[in-house]
């Protein structure tokens, strides 16, 4: 969703803000600005659609010229896209310009209040209102005027403020939406993702809500609401600048499918010891001795994980697993205590409904655990205890390599917990263990067949209907896999657990459409085949994705058939998703899709 970045030092602002916001692109925008302080005068410019037009506009940055500066991406939410909506907004005076991500709630309220007074506003937008209560709050301290605004905000937000009568400053406001400060030798920063900060520096020091901080060339300085100084701490951001980029590759999620076997290496191999899954450290033995009942909760492909994730537990370590939405979550009145472990899955950290999820769940006294890709991220403050999935930066808005490494990490979850209630017998402690290690190696093998699966998806990417169907994990994997296409190929698809069609959904089915029928789970193949024949008797053609070890019985029912690997039931799903992932690719890129940023989309959805 919006980016924020902002820049004061040395150099000139309007490139470092420009490639700031360029980083930021994947998390989706329409609309793109800048503004940058020269002198005590300010420069404004803004375009509707995408940055390469700001790009043009600005001559690269040469036209707007001065050291200090904001910039942002927008993506609307109050007030349709165009030039007037578009961020950095500007008091009526022209003194503060302001970017801002989230929502103020209460900004009808403090218009009305500001036009009783006489100003008047160019835009629909709520950040119009914060620039101009800050404009009307100033006395010549452009910090107090803040702090006094930002008192009467009510909702998420982080703001990005420079005043022209106090060149060389910037302010920077977290509550409820991340922003992150950047130190450097030739200045400071601020962005609300890492990756616009990584070209610069890996020097960073995370806002936490309710903070402010006042950035000049050579020192930053931190408050509360209050105005009381406070010490934040600086850290180190893992991740490298290369990492965000393609690699040579023409899509990053081609590139993040191929990264696959050495994420799910770097996730899961730091928590392995002498052969066995070592979590004590976050997940305490009197803890898991204690446990009534799990929750998983989670957003889109993280809640396909968590649905996953229940049935391998459930197996291995016989605890009743509830998966909810966070969206639904929240507002279910959940059943949670003390003895119930929360986990929320979040690639960005930042997703607003898993973020009050997790919230809800802290305070009806639940133990919280993330299931995090980004340091820092809110999610992996607000837990009480964090797992990181080692994905690295994740740019394709679809997500591939972030879930393959959620669910391999919430294997070894399974397994620890197992161990830990006695549920789980060393042979298969040992083979499931064994299986999870040769992952990677299997994920190779079937990266390896890419060809193939783009042979399938020439032939069926003028399809305007593809259901998938499954059972148990297979049910889980279809919705993954339906997700995957839709997103990307904008191609209508609809998941359904194969015993279901019959209740309804087979009335869809007609001459030519496509059914995915996914069939990995060995003990089911033979129940969903039977649900594969009922469609291809009423016209469908079935794609099918099966073990190897099943292929022959498989073909016999489906018109076509990817294959995996063998492995133990509780990894197929890991195998599995290669194909589904790599199809939808294929497809989206024969529809000639947007396939890094999908029409609507955004990486990291911060608004309910
Ligand atoms: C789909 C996808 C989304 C995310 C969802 C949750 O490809 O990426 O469905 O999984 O928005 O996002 P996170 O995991 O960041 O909380």
């Amino acid at each position: 969703m919006c980016g924020i970045v902002g820049y004061t030092g040395d150099k000139q602002a309007s490139p470092i803000l420009l490639d700031g916001l360029e980083k930021l692109e994947y998390r989706g925008y329409d609309s793109a600005g800048i503004a940058v302080e020269n002198g005590g005068k300010l420069t404004v410019s803004k375009t509707k659609g995408r940055l390469a037009l700001l790009r043009e506009k600005t001559e690269n940055g040469a036209a707007v010229q001065g050291v200090t500066g904001i910039g942002h991406t927008r993506w609307a939410t109050h007030g349709k896209p165009s030039e007037e909506n578009s961020h950095p907004h500007v008091s009526e005076s022209g003194r503060v310009a302001i970017v801002h991500n989230g929502i103020i709630e209460n900004y009808m309220e403090l218009k009305q209040m500001l036009l009783n007074r006489g100003r008047s506003f160019v835009s629909e937008t709520d950040t119009e209102v914060a620039a101009q209560l800050i404009d009307f709050y100033y006395e010549g301290d452009i910090l107090q005027a803040v702090a006094k605004a930002v008192r009467e905000f009510e909702g998420n937000y982080a703001l990005g403020i420079l005043c022209v009568d106090e060149p060389g400053k910037l302010i920077a406001v977290r509550n409820h939406a991340p922003l992150i400060v950047g130190y450097a030798l030739d200045g400071n920063y601020f962005a609300s993702d890492v990756m616009a900060l990584l070209a610069h520096t890996r020097s960073v020091t995370y806002l936490a809500d309710e903070e402010i901080a006042v950035l000049e060339k050579t020192q930053v300085h931190y408050y509360s609401s209050f105005l009381d100084p406070i010490e934040k701490k600086v850290e180190r951001v893992e991740w490298d600048s290369a990492a965000a980029d393609k690699g040579g590759y023409e899509h990053f999620m081609f590139k993040e499918i191929m990264e696959q076997p050495e994420v799910i290496r770097r996730t899961v191999l730091p928590l392995i010891r002498d052969g066995r899954a070592e979590m004590e450290q976050i997940i305490s033995k009197a803890m898991v001795a204690n446990m009534k009942r799990l929750f998983i909760v989670a957003c889109g492909s993280s809640y396909h994980v968590g649905i996953i994730a229940k049935y391998n537990i459930e197996k291995l370590a016989r605890i009743p697993v509830e998966v909810v939405l966070a969206s639904e979550f929240r507002y279910c009145d959940p059943i949670v205590d003390e003895n119930t472990l929360v986990i929320l899955i979040s690639q960005s950290g930042e997703t607003t409904d898993t973020l009050e999820a997790l919230r809800e769940a802290k305070e009806r006294g639940a133990t919280t655990l993330g299931i995090v890709n980004v340091e820092g991220s809110s999610i992996a403050k607000a837990a009480d205890l964090v797992l990181y999935t080692k994905a690295g930066p994740e740019i394709a808005v679809a997500t591939t390599k972030a879930y393959s490494a959620q669910l391999a990490l919430t294997v070894l979850i399974a397994l620890y917990l197992a161990e830990q209630r006695g549920t789980i017998d060393q042979a298969t402690y040992d083979e499931i263990l064994g299986a999870l290690l040769a992952v990677p190696e299997q994920m190779g093998t079937i990266l390896e067949q890419k060809a193939y699966i783009q042979y399938l998806a020439y032939q069926h990417f003028h399809n305007d209907d593809i259901f998938f169907i499954g059972r148990n994990v297979d049910y889980a994997l279809s919705l993954e896999g339906s997700l995957k296409l839709k997103e990307i190929s904008y191609i209508h698809s609809e998941a359904y657990a194969a015993g279901e069609l019959k209740h309804g959904t087979i009335s869809l089915v007609e001459d030519g459409t496509l059914v995915i029928a996914i069939a990995s789970c060995r003990r089911l193949t033979e129940k969903t085949l039977s649900n594969a024949m009922e469609v291809r008797a009423r016209g469908a053609q079935v794609l099918a994705l099966a073990a190897e070890s099943v292929k022959e019985e498989v073909s016999h029912v489906a018109d076509q058939v990817m294959t995996i690997p063998d492995t133990h039931d509780v990894l197929l799903p890991s195998l599995a998703i290669l194909p589904l992932q790599l199809f939808a690719y294929y497809v989206a890129l024969y529809r000639g899709c947007d396939i890094d940023k999908p029409r609507n989309l955004a990486k990291s959805v911060t608004v309910e």
